[in-house]
């Protein structure tokens, strides 16, 4: 079977389905290509903090309504160390600008929802998808349907099948470079029916590893504690890991941490990483198909949408007025910024994390803490914090 459309998409994260919304906006036809079940895509328990930018993105463009509502608006976080909690006032530092928790998953549902109702078209469960001729100007995917295999010609593929997608493996060797570092740990967390013990997100640094406290709603909290990076998850039982985040998040005596039913339990890999360029011929990468973030800084999805923001204007331009000029600066514009974010989220985890192997040594942790302090005390350098944070400018 053969079918055709302007833009086809691989992959039906936030990066597929937020460039499919807004092609769809501009009047670009795209078919989304999703090798996953819609229930699966819907439920799967990942990120859930969204810059100012994201927040602005998604209410311009009509998908914010249900985010208005559930959505909980936070003005500040606060960071944990040596005993003591220390705030980072991001609205007061920034000129007004907060952040969101609103879980991903729930983002997935409201852009799913919107394609939908626009007649647009995702193919869940598509099999086997592979990419082909997008060295020439008309590339094509060919996907497993039931028993048929379907061939579809499109203008310009978008690869934005995550991190373990078929599109960037596909792009020739030599063609990439990668640049890529592996941290010594991991995350292990947990999503709880437990209220949140704050009312603000808590990054804190202990001597027994990082914690973080973040929520879902004001009855389900989301909790990560370092861990080994092959940590098997079945060697902690619920218990064990209340006792640990209660001991890292704790500050001062009095705090106690809101304890209740584990819903969901996993490991989350740290890993920075990224390809250059984003493109190869009729090809796009963007979200984590291009670049990956330790999650420290909350970054992965907020940049898989910083993305196709860009290559959104890069194609509309081109189907508009025929100018290419945007698709051929596609990587170099999205790359800057990704680095800045890859700075950021590096930094994060540097500053807030024990690296326990050889090369860490009294020095280090002394380092980490005159780090901690300096970015309390000094406006300048919480303020340096705080806009990134909230999210640079999007272009
Ligand atoms: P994805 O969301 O990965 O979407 C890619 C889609 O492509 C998926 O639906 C996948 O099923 C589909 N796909 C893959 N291969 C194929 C194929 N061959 N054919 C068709 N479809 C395919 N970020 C944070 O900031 N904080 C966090 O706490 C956090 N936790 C995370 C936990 C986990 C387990 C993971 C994996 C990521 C986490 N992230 C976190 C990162 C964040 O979720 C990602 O950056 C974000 O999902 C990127 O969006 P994306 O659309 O680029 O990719
Ligand atoms: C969440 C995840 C993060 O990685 C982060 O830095 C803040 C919040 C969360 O899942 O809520």
């Amino acid at each position: 079977m053969n079918r055709r459309t302007q833009v086809g998409i691989v992959g039906a994260g936030p990066a597929g389905l937020m460039l499919s919304h807004l092609l769809h906006l501009a009047g670009v036809d795209s078919v989304v290509l999703e090798a996953r079940s819609r229930k699966y895509v819907e439920e799967r328990v990942r990120a859930g903090l969204l810059e100012q930018g994201t927040v602005n993105l998604l209410n311009e463009t009509g998908v914010g309504e249900r985010m208005k509502r559930l959505g909980l608006v936070h003005h500040g976080i606060e960071l944990r160390f040596g005993g003591r909690g220390h705030r980072i006032d991001l609205s007061g530092l920034t000129g007004g600008s907060t952040v969101t928790i609103y879980a991903q998953h729930e983002v997935i549902k409201d852009l799913i929802a919107a394609r939908l109702a626009a007649g647009g078209e995702i193919v869940f469960e598509a099999g086997d998808v592979s990419i082909h001729d997008f060295d020439g100007p008309t590339p094509k995917i060919r996907y497993r349907m039931d028993r048929s295999v379907v061939e579809l010609s499109c203008d310009f593929i978008a690869g934005c099948d995550g991190f373990r997608g078929i599109c960037r493996p596909t792009i020739p060797a030599g063609a990439l470079t990668t640049y890529d570092r592996i941290y010594p740990f991991a995350w292990l967390g947990i999503l709880a029916e437990a209220r949140p013990s704050s009312d603000e997100l808590i990054y804190a640094y202990h001597e027994r590893g990082f914690a973080l406290h973040s929520m879902r709603s004001p009855e389900i909290t989301r909790l990560y504690l370092q861990c080994a990076p092959d940590e098997d998850p079945g060697k902690w039982p619920d218990e064990k890991i209340w006792d640990e985040l209660q001991l890292r998040l704790a500050a001062g005596a009095g705090w106690k941490l809101n304890r209740g039913v584990v819903l969901q339990k996993g490991i989350t890999e740290m890993r920075s990483f990224v390809v250059e360029p984003m493109q190869s011929g009729t090809l796009f990468l963007a979200g984590d198909a291009a670049h990956i973030v330790p999650p420290t800084g909350a970054k992965g999805l907020n940049l898989a949408v910083a993305d196709v923001r860009v290559l959104a204007r890069a194609l509309t331009d081109y189907y508009a007025n025929g100018n290419r000029e945007l698709l051929t600066k596609y990587s170099e514009i999205c790359l800057r910024r990704v680095w800045k974010v890859q700075r950021f989220s590096w930094w994060m985890t540097s500053m807030l994390h024990r690296f326990g192997n050889e090369n860490e040594n009294a020095f280090d942790q002394r380092r980490q803490l005159a780090e901690l302090d300096y970015v309390t005390s000094s406006r300048a350098a919480a303020q340096t914090l705080a806009e990134n944070y909230v999210g640079l400018p999007m272009e």
